[in-house]
């Protein structure tokens, strides 16, 4: 299939992956209208087009908690990013690094930070949920702080899972999953070759390096089900502010008030998420939530924006809106799914090539100069 926008790689993905995996990636909750629309309302936001402004060579770098970037863009974190594609964290993780952006890996990736962290030249980021087990999360921390992890991502969106229907209807769960999920991996024999054979263990791997113990797929849902703590408040959060002396970013704000609690708290970081429309169908897209959020907390922490981040016009257009950079889910897993390591560094140039056409249009040399003055006003829209 040819590649020449970074949309093409969820087709690419769909042919690719048996449907329980393409649809536990592309599918939301309940009705998946806020999932519709975090694309939609990034797409519909009108940039200002500027000419003649003699911009020249346009400059993407970026600096976030004293690491350059260079695009603002940071992969987010994807649970069993190791189904996707083999050994799919430390394909990702590559990926990133030679393209100078940060990974994150999340806590119910495939591979364990021991085996990412060492694959790639750059600290990586770790994602941790809030778990009832406070000794997991303990462990997890200190594995990551020794494997050289600096910037920690907590995200908070998830005191309990949303309601996916598409799983179920899948085979991802629901009735016979597990032999619904072999007849769909004998029928696409490339991903039951590259990762269903030669990309094992299919563990959960910083959970069994905490248990002692393999986790298999069996074991992800019913132990997250197990592990949410819908009674977290920000009282709770403290003992891990107090621990982690490096960046803390909290994932799932959606809200001005919240991100005013997370200046209050110490945080170093937000991401204006709705988990990519995976939680509370029904609630503000990223891209209308974000504005209220930069005027009100914008220079105290940094910003991060995920949920409906698709191409480079679309990180253009939440830097607009008041973010300092995005991060980006569906879209890499995509394209990890279709082209491993090579599909994910072509995705990020692809992001990168089209930021540089929008910002020579809008009049921009650098991303500093990408703000609410890049964007159409009201009155023409
Ligand atoms: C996620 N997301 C997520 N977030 C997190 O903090 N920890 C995790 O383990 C996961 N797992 C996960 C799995 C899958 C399949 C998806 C699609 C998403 C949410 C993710 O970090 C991010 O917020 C969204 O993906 C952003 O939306 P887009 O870019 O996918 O629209």
């Amino acid at each position: 299939m040819i590649i020449s926008a970074p949309t093409d790689y969820r087709e690419a993905a769909r042919r690719r992956l048996p449907p329980f995996l393409f649809h536990y990636i592309d599918g939301g909750a309940y009705a998946e209208r806020t999932l519709r629309r975090n694309v939609e309302d990034f797409a519909d936001i009108a940039l200002r087009q500027r000419v003649l402004g003699g911009v020249g060579e346009v400059d993407l770098t970026t600096r976030l908690f004293d690491e350059t970037l260079n695009l603002p863009v940071v992969l987010a974190p994807v649970g069993l990013t190791g189904m996707y594609a083999r050994r799919g964290e430390v394909q990702a993780a590559r990926a990133a690094a030679s393209r100078g952006v940060p990974f994150t890996l999340s806590t119910v990736s495939v591979c364990p930070i021991s085996e990412v962290a060492p694959a790639i030249d750059r600290p990586m980021w770790f994602q941790l949920y809030v778990l009832r087990d406070r000794g997991f999360m303990k462990d997890a921390l200190e594995r990551a702080k020794a494997a050289g992890v600096r910037t920690l991502v907590f995200t908070v969106d998830m005191p309990v899972p949303g309601a996916r229907y598409r799983d179920a209807h899948s085979g991802m769960s629901g009735p016979n999953a597990e032999i619904r999920r072999m007849i769909q991996a004998m029928t696409h024999p490339l991903w039951a070759w590259d990762v269903g054979l030669r990309g094992t263990p299919h563990d959960l791997g910083n959970v069994s390096a905490y248990r002692g113990r393999a986790t298999g797929l069996a074991d992800y849902i019913g132990w997250l089900a197990d592990n949410f703590d819908p009674s977290i408040s920000w009282k709770d959060l403290q003992w891990i502010r107090d621990f982690w002396d490096g960046p803390m970013i909290i994932k799932g704000i959606l809200d001005p008030e919240d991100a005013r609690d997370a200046v209050r708290f110490g945080a170093d970081g937000v991401v204006v998420s709705n988990h990519g429309g995976r939680q509370l169908d029904g609630v503000l897209s990223s891209a209308r939530a974000l504005p209220a959020i930069a005027e009100a907390v914008k220079g105290e922490l940094t910003i991060l924006a995920d949920s409906g981040i698709r191409n480079g016009l679309d990180v253009v257009r939440a830097i607009a809106l008041g973010a300092d950079a995005v991060m980006i889910g569906r879209a890499f897993v995509y394209a990890l799914a279709a082209g491993g390591e090579a599909g994910v560094a072509n995705l990020l140039d692809l992001f990168a090539r089209e930021m540089r056409v929008a910002m020579t249009l809008t009049g921009a040399k650098r991303i500093a100069d990408l703000g609410p003055s890049s964007l159409a006003s009201e009155r023409q829209l």
